[in-house]
């Protein structure tokens, strides 16, 4: 393994690095966005690879001429408020890296091999995850899409323009998308899995289904000393239950459930809130027990609301299904990672991917390299440098593989 995994990682580590949390915040569209951008560009030109970027602002580094049958390969370079620095970026430079190591092996692909980007994975900025993808899959309406706005009300539409990308080319991409003959996402795991198992890489067997729900909470703002409680309407009191609900529903249904996001108007100390707005992520193995979950939860919001004399407004931001992943691509990667080892464990996970997307019109896989903290979407997040290094020949081995016929 040659020292060009960690050249690529030195340079893109600092960019959008808070120097306070220690975490990232690389938000699509941002500052951050564009150096990544140009990091990308210039990596993968340095590389020979041909970039170009799509109407939905996903990029795509060429390894011979674009075209049917390519053998696809890449992550995201987006991540959450103060996330961790593999989410994503592990998948880009390893894939990267992979395509290096194959030109070092002195192999000819007899497919066209790419490394893509996808833009807004996380739906951290406009709150819809896995956007590129969806877009470029037809799997979100671009009218939809160029209307989400950002916590400042900024359109994705206004947002992309103002990065320097023509917001007319959103939409469905059926050119672009038709040329992927399968695709491989490498991830970092976010989990125990590999760890518990002591196996540095795994690949994936399915993805939870999840989704996102925005659940506003309005009551009437008034004196925190002079108003007496049977008085009040504050929605932080049915929020709170709420946010109890979730936990309770989704231990009973085998599943998960967050609340990480709240908004709180008008945020002031000495005042009953006039409106909580708070953001559910929930996932669970089956869809049944997802279903299960959120009926619980909003019962229990609108009981909680009623009696507060508050008024609930509920949507669904967000809507991944169950993912399982092509049996047959899925057993061939996990064989060629392996190699003379045989095949690495094969492990569900409950994080959503651009892969989840892409594997309902392609056929999809994915590699996990080992986390040995299990913590992402926060700065402890981690891969040993040997774990990435092994991650590197397992895609290079899955690469040759798929591009070798
Ligand atoms: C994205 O990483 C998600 O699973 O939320
Ligand atoms: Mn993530
Ligand atoms: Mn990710
Ligand atoms: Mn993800």
């Amino acid at each position: 393994m040659s020292d060009g995994f960690d050249r690529l990682w030195a340079d893109l580590e600092p960019i959008g690095r808070h120097p306070g949390t220690g975490g990232y915040r690389r938000y699509t569209f941002g500052a951050a966005d564009a150096e990544l951008r140009s990091w990308f560009a210039g990596a993968a030109a340095s590389r020979g690879l041909d970039v170009e970027t799509d109407g939905n602002g996903n990029m795509w580094a060429w390894w011979g001429a674009p075209g049917p049958g390519a053998v696809v390969t890449g992550s995201h370079l987006d991540s959450v408020p103060d996330g961790g620095a593999f989410d994503g970026p592990l998948g880009v430079v390893s894939a990267l890296e992979a395509v290096a190591e194959l030109r070092r092996r002195g192999f000819a692909p007899a497919r066209p091999v790419a490394v893509a980007v996808f833009a807004e994975e996380e739906g951290a900025r406009f709150g819809v995850p896995c956007l590129g993808s969806r877009l470029l899959t037809g799997a979100i309406a671009p009218e939809r899409a160029a209307a989400l706005t950002d916590a400042d009300g900024v359109t994705w539409a206004e947002a992309m323009a103002g990065a320097g990308f023509d917001p007319a080319g959103l939409g469905p991409d059926p050119e672009r998308a038709g040329r992927i003959g399968a695709f491989v996402e490498l991830h970092v795991e976010q989990g125990r899995a590999l760890a518990d198992t002591g196996d540095a890489v795994g690949a994936a067997r399915s993805i939870w289904p999840h989704g996102r729900w925005r659940l506003e909470f309005t009551g009437r703002a008034d004196h925190a000393g002079t108003t007496r409680l049977a008085d009040r309407r504050d929605p932080m009191l049915p929020f709170a239950r709420t946010v109890l609900a979730a936990r309770s529903c989704a231990a009973r249904n085998g599943a998960v459930a967050t609340v990480g996001r709240v908004r709180v108007e008008p945020n002031g100390t000495n005042a009953v809130p006039s409106r909580v707005t708070a953001w559910l992520d929930a996932r669970a193995p089956g869809a049944a027990e997802l279903d299960a979950v959120v009926a619980g939860v909003t019962a229990e919001a609108r009981a909680a609301a009623a009696e507060h004399g508050v008024r609930l407004a509920e949507a669904q931001e967000s809507d991944s299904p169950l993912v399982e992943f092509s049996a047959e691509l899925r057993d061939r990667v996990a064989a060629a990672a392996g190699g003379a080892r045989g095949p690495v464990p094969v492990l569900p996970t409950g994080a959503g991917h651009d892969a989840g997307v892409l594997a309902s019109v392609v056929p999809t896989a994915m590699l996990f390299v080992r986390n040995p903290t299990g913590v992402s979407h926060a700065p402890e997040e981690h891969a040993e440098r040997a774990d990435c290094h092994a991650g590197v020949t397992a895609l290079a081995d899955v690469l040759q593989d798929l591009a070798g016929e």
